[in-house]
């Protein structure tokens, strides 16, 4: 058969480009082992286990463990169930190591026995780190290792209470071609301590380095092998970091734990706000702030918009944006053009999400298009104003998830207006709706101001 060592789809015939994912040149020949013959489709008649009744499974031991760190366990439902295999995927230097350092640390400290199989790092520059986090329990060994039939051993001999694997790109079976972070030698790697994790009924979580653009092939093959995928995400240049799960046999996936990187390792964040919107000056044109979700929780967002002559006059003019999506920003120049007035001409237009998050979601589009429309007009938004709503192709503005809970968020944080779709329901008392249905009306709304006894809207055609 031929596997694709981008998505690990299987097909009998071998295709220049892979069906499934797209990607040219991703299928490898593989050799099918036979399987022994019985039932139809060669898949053995019984294995000895007879069918039970569901409600009489014991669950006992599908219970979470807590890995020590409340936003993590947010994340995961409770913790990490024994058995278990928990895929850490993130870009490098993110900080996967230190995150899963921290839970050793904390699991560690209740007495309960925790190895770190370190395949990238030597066992000096883990202890250096795990000093900076704080004193290292005696409980929290380390294995400097590669080869992957080590940990067979170390599970009969210490019957750890969980296991860390950093990286599975790092490590190699030896009975296995190919080198380490290869496809064949990631995906050995992983069946292999999947075996081990539900024979010992251990958790274990394996680090994937994963690129900007996901392409690296390891952590991909494996999302079909482990019970949960996390991820860790951030910039690098800012301190929040956000741990997500995109798969999860034990819980739902929608919550979000954020984490702030800082000298001691990464610190549970309870207020977001204050990173996302400490150094916010209201009154500043071309500023508007999102009630934002991420998974399940509303977060305050600031998008800011610039306006600036062209660099050059015969060049195109730039569209760049930095946390919001480039296609999305160029589709809303166009609406704002076409719909609501104004005129951007032959200008670079740059627009940002601050504090290294990345907002992806339709949502977004009316505070994007209100920071845009406040930077054109160069008249500031009123500073307690939140928005939130996607906007159409006809300029119009529609609903979107989850109202109530940004609105909460909005009026907890001290906002008292709100931007919203038609449609939207009533949020809590404190924070007043205007509720509009274009986004000619929104930007009426949202640059309206009140000098002293008068009320005075901005002109509209900008
Ligand atoms: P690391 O956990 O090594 O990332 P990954 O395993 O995902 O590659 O994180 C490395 C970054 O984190 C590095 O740039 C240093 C920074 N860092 C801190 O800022 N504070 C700390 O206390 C630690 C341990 C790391
Ligand atoms: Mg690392």
């Amino acid at each position: 058969m031929h596997r694709c060592e981008a998505c690990g789809i299987t097909t009998a015939r071998w295709a220049g480009r892979c069906p499934t994912c797209g990607q040219w040149n991703s299928l490898r020949e593989e050799a099918v082992p036979v399987t022994p013959t019985g039932a139809p489709g060669g898949r053995p008649v019984h294995d000895g286990v007879g069918p039970v009744a569901l409600c009489a499974v014991d669950v006992s031991g599908a219970a979470p463990r807590s890995t020590g760190l409340t936003e993590l366990d947010r994340v995961l439902g409770g913790g990490l169930v024994p058995g278990s295999v928990t895929l850490l995927g993130g870009e490098p230097g993110v900080g996967k190591s230190t995150l899963l350092l921290q839970v050793l640390r904390s699991v560690a400290a209740t007495g309960a026995t925790v190895v770190l199989v370190s395949a990238e790092e030597s066992a000096a520059q883990v202890r250096l780190r795990a000093e900076r986090l704080g004193p290292v329990p005696p409980t929290l060994l380390l294995l400097e290792a590669t080869d992957i039939r080590v940990v067979a051993r170390c599970m009969e001999e210490l019957a750890p209470h969980l296991v860390v694997v950093d990286s599975v790109q790092a490590v190699a079976d030896p009975d296995v071609a190919g080198l380490p972070g290869g496809v064949p030698q990631v995906r050995a790697c992983a069946e292999y301590l999947v075996r081990m994790a539900k024979t010992h009924h251990v958790p274990f979580v394996l680090v994937g380095h994963v690129t900007k653009d996901g392409a690296l092939a390891g952590p991909r093959v494996l999302e079909h092998l482990v019970d949960t995928v996390m991820s860790v995400e951030g910039d690098r240049h800012h301190a929040l970091r956000m741990v997500r799960a995109t798969k999860h046999r034990f819980g739902p996936t929608g919550e979000l734990g954020l984490f702030a990187m800082g000298d001691t390792g990464l610190a549970a964040v309870t207020d977001p706000h204050r990173l996302l919107l400490g150094d916010r000056r209201p009154g500043t044109p071309g500023s508007a702030v999102l009630a934002a979700m991420e998974g399940q929780r509303a977060l305050l967002v600031e998008i800011q918009a610039l306006r600036a002559p062209a660099s050059s006059e015969s060049a195109p003019a730039r569209r760049s944006a930095q946390g919001v999506d480039t296609g999305r920003l160029a589709l809303l120049l166009a609406v704002l053009e076409q719909h609501a007035g104004v005129v951007l001409g032959h200008t670079d237009v740059f627009a940002s999400a601050v504090g290294g998050i990345r907002v992806t979601e339709p949502a977004a589009d009316l505070a994007l298009v209100l920071a845009l429309a406040s930077a054109v007009a160069g008249t500031a938004l009123p500073p307690d104003v939140v928005a939130f709503g996607e906007v159409g192709l006809g300029g119009e503005i529609r609903q979107v998830p989850h109202a109530p809970r940004r609105l909460s968020e909005a009026s907890r944080i001290g906002f008292r207006r709100a931007i919203v779709p038609a449609s939207c329901p009533d949020g809590p008392p404190g924070i007043e709706l205007q509720r509009v249905t274009s986004v000619h009306e929104a930007i009426a709304l949202a640059l309206v101001v009140d000098p002293p006894g008068e009320r005075r809207a901005v002109p509209v055609t900008l």
